[in-house]
């Protein structure tokens, strides 16, 4: 798969390595060439390059956006033209909120020309994206969105990389829940001083 990543560090850098190690062309899409969070990147696998923005999307199929909240705006609007493409979004506006939105993937829906907008990657720090492995069980993600191209997509790569089974909390009216997810795992894992080291996992009788 060709996978733009606009914001390239914790988490953009995490998945990026790990999109890399399945053999997809991962194509950074960054600001300032020269400068950016994540350069060590390009040494790590030949199958990560950087690009300004513009030209990253245009050569991508699907594109994961990990930039801060705030800035969901701005980032989605300075994708250039995304019809047909898959977006996943990363981010969690629970602190800072885009302006205008309550969660990071309404702004992007408003701000660019793809409707395949989905939500993944963001319920868990990002330790446990670069090793979804607990016991030698992996951990479960978890989605939100209306496009079930975008589902597809975003299943596909979080199984990949080694989550178990992959939950999916319903359409773009649910975007928000799954932010609130995230934030229980910051209050668990910071705020409650439980450390990053944990992850969530449904269970079954
Ligand atoms: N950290 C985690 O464990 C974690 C887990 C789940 C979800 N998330 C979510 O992921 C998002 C990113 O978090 P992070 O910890 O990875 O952040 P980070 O390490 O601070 O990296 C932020 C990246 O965003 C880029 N950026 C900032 N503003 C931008 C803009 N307007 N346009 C394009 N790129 C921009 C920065 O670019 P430069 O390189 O140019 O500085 C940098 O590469 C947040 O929304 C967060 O809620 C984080």
């Amino acid at each position: 798969m060709k996978i733009a990543i606009i914001g390239t560090g914790n988490i953009g850098g995490t998945l990026a390595k790990r999109f890399a190690d399945n053999d997809h062309s991962v194509f950074l899409g960054v600001r300032n060439i020269n400068d950016f969070k994540g350069v060590e990147l390009l040494s790590y696998s030949k199958n990560i390059t950087a690009h300004l923005i513009t030209e990253a999307v245009s050569k991508a199929e699907v594109i994961v956006i990990a930039v801060p909240a705030q800035f969901a705006n701005e980032a989605a609007k300075s994708l250039g033209d995304v019809s047909g493409k898959i977006i996943i979004d990363t981010m969690n506006g629970v602190f800072m909120r885009p302006q205008g939105f309550n969660n990071t993937s309404d702004a992007i829906l408003a701000n660019c020309n793809s409707t395949d907008v989905v939500k993944c990657f963001n319920t868990t720090g990002f330790e446990n994206i670069a090793n979804p492995k607990y016991n030698n069980q992996g951990i479960d993600m978890f989605t939100a969105g209306s496009s079930k191209r975008g589902l597809e997509i975003a299943t596909q790569l979080a199984k990949e990389i080694g989550f178990e089974n992959v939950y999916h909390f319903g359409g773009n009216d649910k975007f928000s829940l799954l932010e609130q997810m995230a934030l229980c795992w910051i209050n668990l894992a910071i705020m409650q001083k439980q450390g990053r080291d944990i992850a969530f996992k449904i269970i079954r009788r």
